[in-house]
């Protein structure tokens, strides 16, 4: 066997198991990091096994164990062994999935998963798809549909006249993440066309204001974006509702579900996307819940023919094959890797059960998981999850809470136990809980809420 690929597989394995006995952040300083990476190139190269094993080491202690079950930062899954074992596969075929041409089993893998993927997340069958690198480039794959039919309503072509004197594009959002606003960046939208339309105190769109801002230009082309479990408590916008409304305009409603469209799957949490397969485009990520490894979010739109005009580029040498679905044509990449075998593998193995289970088993984590921190003294639970993120401060006898909640997240992200991320919500600097990870459990969770005592307590 392959001496370097051996030793990066028995690498791997010994990483992944190693989870429960390290800290889950180093936290090393960046010149120490430097001074074990930064090497002279040299003229005549190394052997690969001292490259592979100089590389594990000396990356070791900047690598945040973010793949294991005591990591609450942002929206960061893990990846289930199959999927990891499947992105080894992937790379070792070392494929292009730019066409069918290239590579004729990612093209099919792709058509095959995208099926199951709009069955699990209910949407509708004749939705096309990309397979793109993470919602990011969901968000301009979708919306450059939807910029494309907004216009062509209005008898403008954004792909061949670009958009200088195009009739301007307004785009009504509530909740959404930064990443929407850059995908209208990169597509010549800009940030100018944002309207903000006022949120309720659950932090959902206030539907009687999208109307009111619908109203004052009702021919104008628009784009309504919503959010399917926001970043800070997972909120979901009321979609049916919406949908029906924004659409009366000839809206195109898109929606950022980049964690959260995978309620969908559970029976018991269907209802906070009720109407959701009415909306235009879907962003979403599979590296996210889905527990895969990363370079894995997909677009999602509701019209196949947007979705190819925006997307497609004529290719002289491009093979004819019939009855194929070549990727470059509807996604904004040509050379890429192949994306769907990891979560081909992935879907394959868990099931439409397995994936329902580890979406409601985060959830109600989550949600044990917050209760406990809030019977510690000095802990206020801002939002009781609804999904799989909560948000709560650790509150400072002298009424300086701010610095208190950073200082109490130092010292637990300092104890190596967990790792927590901090953030600025309703002018409170807060600790989020963010759990995506299949590999937590009870007692994970336990060893954290013990830990954050300690962090407490000092
Ligand atoms: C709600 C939401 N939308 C979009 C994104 C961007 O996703 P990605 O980082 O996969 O591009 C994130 C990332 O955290 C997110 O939480």
């Amino acid at each position: 066997m392959n001496p370097e690929l051996k030793r990066a597989a028995e690498l791997a394995v010994e990483y992944i198991e190693s989870f429960d006995h390290q800290k889950v952040s180093e936290e090393p300083d960046p010149e120490t990091l430097r001074n074990k990476l930064y090497k002279e190139l040299t003229a005549d190269g190394l052997p690969p096994l001292q490259v592979i094993d100089e590389l594990a080491r000396d990356a070791r202690d900047g690598l945040l164990n973010s793949a294991g079950g005591r990591f609450f930062g942002w929206v960061i899954g893990g990846g289930i062994p199959v999927s990891i074992a499947a992105d080894w596969l992937t790379s070792a075929w070392d494929q292009n999935a730019a066409a069918y041409a290239c590579s004729p089993s990612a093209a099919i893998i792709e058509e095959v998963v995208a099926g199951w993927l709009k069955d699990i997340l209910g949407l509708p069958q004749q939705a096309s798809y990309a397979f793109v690198t993470g919602c990011q480039m969901a968000h301009v794959t979708a919306l450059a549909a939807a910029r494309h039919k907004v216009l062509a309503d209005k008898g403008w072509s954004a792909e061949k006249q670009g958009l200088a004197g195009s009739p301007p594009i307004r785009v009504l959002v509530g909740e959404h993440h930064e990443t929407l606003l850059r995908a209208l960046r990169h597509l010549g939208i800009g940030t100018d066309a944002v309207v903000q339309v006022e949120q309720k105190d659950d932090g959902t769109i206030n539907v009687a204001e999208l109307k009111t801002e619908l109203e004052k230009n009702p021919d104008m082309p628009t784009i309504v974006s919503l959010a399917a479990g926001d970043l800070n408590r997972g909120a979901f916008d009321p979609f049916d509702e919406v949908c029906d409304l924004a659409h009366a305009y000839n809206a195109w409603v898109h929606i950022d579900g980049a964690s959260g469209l995978w309620v969908a799957s559970s029976k018991r949490l269907r209802h906070l996307v009720k109407g959701i397969e009415k909306a235009d485009s879907w962003a979403t990520d599979a590296h996210k819940w889905l527990n895969v490894p990363y370079d894995s979010g997909i677009a999602f739109v509701a019209d196949p023919e947007s979705h190819k005009t925006a997307m497609t580029i004529p290719a002289a040498y491009k093979v004819e094959v019939d009855n194929v679905r070549d990727q470059f044509e509807w996604g904004p990449e040509w050379s890429r890797r192949a994306r769907g075998i990891p979560l081909y593998a992935a879907l394959r193995t868990l099931g439409r059960n397995g994936v329902t289970e580890m979406i409601e088993r985060c959830c109600d984590l989550t949600r044990d998981f917050v209760l406990k921190l809030g019977e510690l003294p000095g802990v206020e639970v801002l939002t009781t999850p609804v999904i799989n993120q909560g948000l709560v401060r650790f509150l400072d006898p002298d009424g300086d809470h701010d610095t208190r909640t950073l200082d109490v997240i130092t010292r637990i992200n300092a104890s190596g136990e967990a790792w927590f991320g901090p953030t600025l919500w309703n002018g409170m600097r807060v600790m989020r809980v963010s759990l995506s990870n299949f590999r937590t459990t009870p007692d994970d969770i336990d060893r954290v809420v013990a830990a954050v005592k300690v962090a407490t307590e000092t």
